[in-house]
C-alpha cells in the first residue's frame, strides 16, 4: 500500500492550468523533493493533497484510501500535515503556545475528551516534547516570547516544529528554506533529518534552494506547467536535459 498516490490531477484558474494531469506515487516513507520553476503547480498540488482546494479532475489516495472528496480537517486528522509557503504562525502567542496548540488533537469531540481525561502528566509530557523540539531548532530561549518577535527564519523553524509535533504520516513542506539565512539553514536541514530519523514518515518538500534539497532528499519529483516532468535521484534529475530546459525556458 502506497503512502500517497495522486492521479490525473487537474486544476484550472480561469485559463491557467495550474495542474494539468499531474500524477505520481510515493510508495514508502522517505525524504522526497518536489521542485519546478515558478508557477509549475507545486503549491496547488499541496493544496489539493491537503484538501484546501478541490481539483477539477483526478484522485488522491492516502494509505490505500481514496480521500479525493475529504475536507481538509478530516485529512489532517488522518495524518496529513503541511507548512505554508508564506509561513504561518500565531504571532500574538508565545513560541511554546504555538507548538502546544499545534499538538492538540483537532475536533470538538477530541477536545472535550481531552479536557475530561487527560492528566497533568500527559500535559507535562507534551510540554517537554515541545521544549525538546524547540531546543533542536535553537528556540528554547524564546519559548515564552511572542512569535511576532522572531526573525523570519526563526518563524519558519517555529512553524516546522509545530507541524512535526503532530507526528503526521505525510508531511508537506512548502519552501521551508525560503527566507532562512545561511546560518539557520543547517539547523533547518539537521532538524528535518532528525525528525525523519525519529518518525520515519513520508516528507514531501517543495524547494527552490537546489543545494538544500539535493542534499536532503533522495528522490526528486520535478513539475513543470502542471505536470510531472521528471523523477529520480538528485544526480539523475540534475543531469536531465528536460529539467534544465524547463528551468532555462
Ligand atoms: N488561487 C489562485 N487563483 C488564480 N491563479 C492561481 C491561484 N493559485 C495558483 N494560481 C496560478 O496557478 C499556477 C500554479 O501556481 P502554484 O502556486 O501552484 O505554483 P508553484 O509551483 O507553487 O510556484 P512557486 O514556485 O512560485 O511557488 C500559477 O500560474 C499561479 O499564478
Ligand atoms: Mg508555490
Amino acid at each position: 500500500m502506497s503512502v500517497l498516490e495522486v492521479k490525473g490531477l487537474r486544476k484550472a484558474y480561469g485559463g491557467i492550468h495550474a495542474l494539468d494531469d499531474a500524477g505520481f506515487v510515493i510508495d514508502s516513507p522517505g525524504l522526497y523533493g518536489l521542485i519546478g520553476p515558478n508557477g509549475a503547480g507545486k503549491t496547488t498540488l499541496f493544496d489539493v493533497v491537503a484538501g484546501t482546494v478541490q481539483a477539477d479532475a483526478g484522485s488522491v489516495c492516502f494509505e490505500g484510501e481514496n480521500i479525493t472528496g475529504w475536507p481538509s480537517h478530516r485529512r489532517a486528522l488522518g495524518g496529513i500535515a503541511r507548512s505554508f509557503q508564506e509561513c504561518r504562525v500565531l504571532p500574538e502567542e508565545t513560541c511554546l503556545d504555538n507548538v502546544l496548540f499545534a499538538a492538540q488533537p483537532k475536533g470538538l469531540g477530541t477536545c472535550v475528551r481531552q479536557l475530561v481525561s487527560r492528566s497533568n502528566a500527559h500535559r507535562r509530557r507534551v510540554t517537554d516534547e515541545a521544549m525538546r523540539l524547540l531546543s533542536l531548532v535553537r528556540l528554547q530561549g524564546h519559548a515564552h516570547t511572542p512569535a511576532a518577535q522572531l526573525s523570519f527564519g526563526q518563524k519558519r523553524l517555529l512553524e516546522l516544529v509545530s507541524v512535526f509535533m503532530s507526528a503526521p504520516q505525510l508531511l508537506l513542506l512548502d519552501e521551508p528554506a525560503s527566507g532562512v539565512n545561511p546560518a539557520l539553514l543547517e539547523v533547518l536541514s539537521d532538524f528535518i533529518r532528525t525528525m525523519y530519523a525519529e518518525q520515519a514518515r513520508a516528507f514531501l518538500i517543495v524547494e527552490h534552494n537546489m543545494e538544500f534539497i539535493m542534499a536532503l532528499a533522495s528522490d526528486i519529483i520535478v513539475m513543470h506547467q502542471g505536470k510531472v516532468l521528471e523523477r529520480g535521484s538528485p544526480p539523475i534529475v540534475q543531469a536531465s536535459p528536460r529539467v534544465l530546459e524547463a528551468y532555462l525556458g
